[in-house]
């Protein structure tokens, strides 16, 4: 489902809610001619919102958020704080969320464990690109263990992508902004990404038409769906597997499909074959 239609869902689910419980209150306050109780009224449509989600069948986080999100509303109006800050903010999290916002793919760090595991995955010299590089938390210290890699990092969210160029700008890791579904594959003998379940099996495809056959595509956590992995990389301490690497190596491909990139033959050697 498109995030459009997904928001739209739930923006019907809001909208049902407050209607109804409106429907409700309007007349029972206006034939006594009393107050409105807006933290009733707000408590009844978080309430009323929750069940509603509930009952649809939305993902929990969403059934959270329909029930805080009237109250919270109300509560946040009573603070009369100035509308410019609640601007602020907003703008402050889509310059750095805003792979969530467009792709559903939040920024989150590698962490420490995946460097070492990957920087002995990787083949000698190997062009590396680390899609969604977020503000270089992997790259860094890759380019520390593997200096003789050539290293890049590409993403979309301004701010992550600033503070990734200030990290970075010194060290020989090539910086990139834009949308990766935009930027070709082809130049890179390994792909590394740790983004979310969602694009996986698009990205996938995208790697498989623009790699050429041999080369890595290594997913941190999400695995490829229905494609098994050449390998899985599983700290035993990791219990959460939230560490885990999918290594997949990119299939040879159909003359026909590709002849150009087959006629090149650019075939992944393991380190130390080279
Ligand atoms: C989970 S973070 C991973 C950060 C980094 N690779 C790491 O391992 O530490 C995912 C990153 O992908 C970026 N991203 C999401 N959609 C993108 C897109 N279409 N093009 C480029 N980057 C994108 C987000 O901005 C975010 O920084």
């Amino acid at each position: 489902m498109t995030l459009f239609r997904h928001l739209a869902r739930q923006c019907a689910v809001e909208a049902a809610a407050v209607f109804l419980v409106f429907s409700i209150f309007w007349p029972f306050y206006f034939l006594r001619v009393t107050e409105w109780r807006w933290p009733v009224v707000c408590a009844a449509c978080g309430t009323l919102a929750f069940l509603i989600a509930r009952v649809s069948r939305q993902p929990w986080w969403w059934q959270v958020i329909h029930l805080a999100f009237v109250p919270a509303l109300w509560a946040g109006l009573q603070l009369a704080i100035s509308p410019l800050w609640y601007l602020g903010g907003f703008l402050v999290l889509l310059l750095v969320f805003r792979g969530a916002a467009s792709g559903r793919i939040p920024l989150y760090p590698s962490g420490a464990r995946t460097t070492p595991q990957l920087a002995c995955l990787l083949p000698d010299k190997a062009a590396t690109l680390d899609i969604g590089a977020g503000i270089g938390s992997l790259l860094l210290p890759l380019s520390r263990q593997r200096p003789d890699l050539l290293l890049s990092g590409i993403d979309n969210a301004p701010l992550p992508w600033l503070i990734g160029l200030i990290r970075v700008h010194k060290i020989g890791i090539r910086w990139l902004w834009g949308d990766f579904w935009r930027h070709p594959l082809a130049p890179y003998q390994a792909v590394y990404c740790f983004l979310s379940p969602t694009p996986m099996s698009a990205l996938w495809r995208k790697a498989c038409r623009e790699m050429w056959p041999g080369c890595l595509f290594v997913s941190k956590a999400f695995p490829v769906p229905g494609i098994i992995p050449e390998c899985i990389c599983r700290d035993p301490e990791d219990t959460a597997e939230r560490d885990t690497l999918y290594v997949y190596r990119i299939p040879a491909r159909n003359r026909e499909g590709d002849p150009e990139n087959i006629l090149r033959g650019n075939e992944y050697k393991p380190r130390g074959e080279a």
